[in-house]
């Protein structure tokens, strides 16, 4: 069979980009980790209230500058709805929905994670800048939702 030298060209350069995909594919998965989340990360709506640590959400200091904050979203707002934390902390959110599904962004941070019913989210923070950072929630949650705020405050 004879095939035109265009037609191999793209063929080769077909060839070329599904092995660059699943090559990037390969990187993300095996060398950055990059995966969806997985059963660890799942707790039942009506679970959170009497499932440690959600069941008594808060700020936790884990060692020298290290913490760990557990936070609730609920129609329209977070639980806590403010925490404090000095220059240089390094927050690991942890965080669940109660009803619906709600977002998490930190202005100015990388935190933008959505809260999704049953779903744990996580996401680390380095706050070095002192100053107040808003938490919103990004995600149309219903009719309260531009109400839905918190704050991080540096110090
Ligand atoms: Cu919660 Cu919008």
């Amino acid at each position: 069979m004879k095939i035109d030298l265009y037609e191999r060209i793209i063929l080769g350069l077909t060839v070329v980009m599904l092995l660059v995909f699943i090559g990037a594919l390969a990187t993300a998965t095996l060398a950055a980790g990059i995966h969806v989340p997985g059963q660890t990360g799942r707790i039942a709506p009506d679970e959170i209230a009497k499932t440690e640590p959600f069941s008594n959400p808060g700020l936790r200091e884990l060692g020298p500058g290290r913490y760990e904050a557990v936070m609730v979203a609920q129609m329209w707002g977070f639980t806590p709805s403010e925490i404090t934390v000095p220059v240089g902390a390094r927050v690991n959110f942890r965080i669940v929905s109660r009803d619906v599904t709600h977002g998490f962004n930190i202005e100015g941070t990388n935190a933008n994670v959505m809260l999704v019913p049953g779903q744990i989210s996580q996401v680390e923070v380095l706050f070095n800048r002192p100053g107040e950072q808003l938490i919103i929630c990004h995600e149309y949650c219903g009719t309260g939702h531009h109400l839905m705020w918190g704050r991080v405050i540096v110090k």
